[in-house]
């Protein structure tokens, strides 16, 4: 079974509060509920980690316990060399996924440490974003249903 790990970075854990005007009122647990219950009838294995932190980040991506990632870098996503760097190392295809469009927002959301080296990357499409990253990993590598 593909086993897939959903990584949230900083400032995710208060989706729901946060400028919903920009990232919309699901939450993430919302978020990751639905996205369980997806994957369950994708036949994919699921897990999900959010910090706030880089090093956590990085760290949950070195235990490589998973074949493909969903990552969110947040605000890390325009400044992490490092996040990139992991993200490179540990070997694994990964969807790059934005609640919002970063392209179409602050010019310093231009700069994207982690485009170029994601799979594929969805952005502005909401917490459905997700889900389509969900599905596309699901038609690429497979799942059981
Ligand atoms: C974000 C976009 C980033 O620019 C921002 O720093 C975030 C969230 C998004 O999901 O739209 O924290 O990654």
């Amino acid at each position: 079974m593909t086993r897939v790990l959903v990584l949230q970075g900083p400032n995710l854990d208060l989706l729901g509060t946060r400028e919903p005007e920009i990232y919309g009122r699901d939450t993430l647990d919302d978020i990751h509920a639905g996205l369980a219950a997806r994957a369950a009838s994708l036949g994919l294995e699921i897990a999900f980690f959010q910090s706030n932190h880089e090093g956590a980040l990085i760290d949950r991506l070195h235990v490589r316990d998973f074949d493909v990632a969903i990552v969110n870098g947040a605000g890390l996503t325009h400044t992490s060399v490092s996040l990139r760097d992991a993200l490179l190392a540990i070997e694994r295809p990964f969807w790059e996924v934005h609640l919002s469009d970063p392209w179409k927002r602050d010019a310093f959301r231009q700069v994207n440490f982690l485009h170029d080296i994601a799979a594929a990357t969805i952005a502005g499409h909401g917490a459905r974003g997700y889900t389509e990253a969900l599905e596309a990993i699901a038609t690429r590598f497979g799942g059981d249903a």
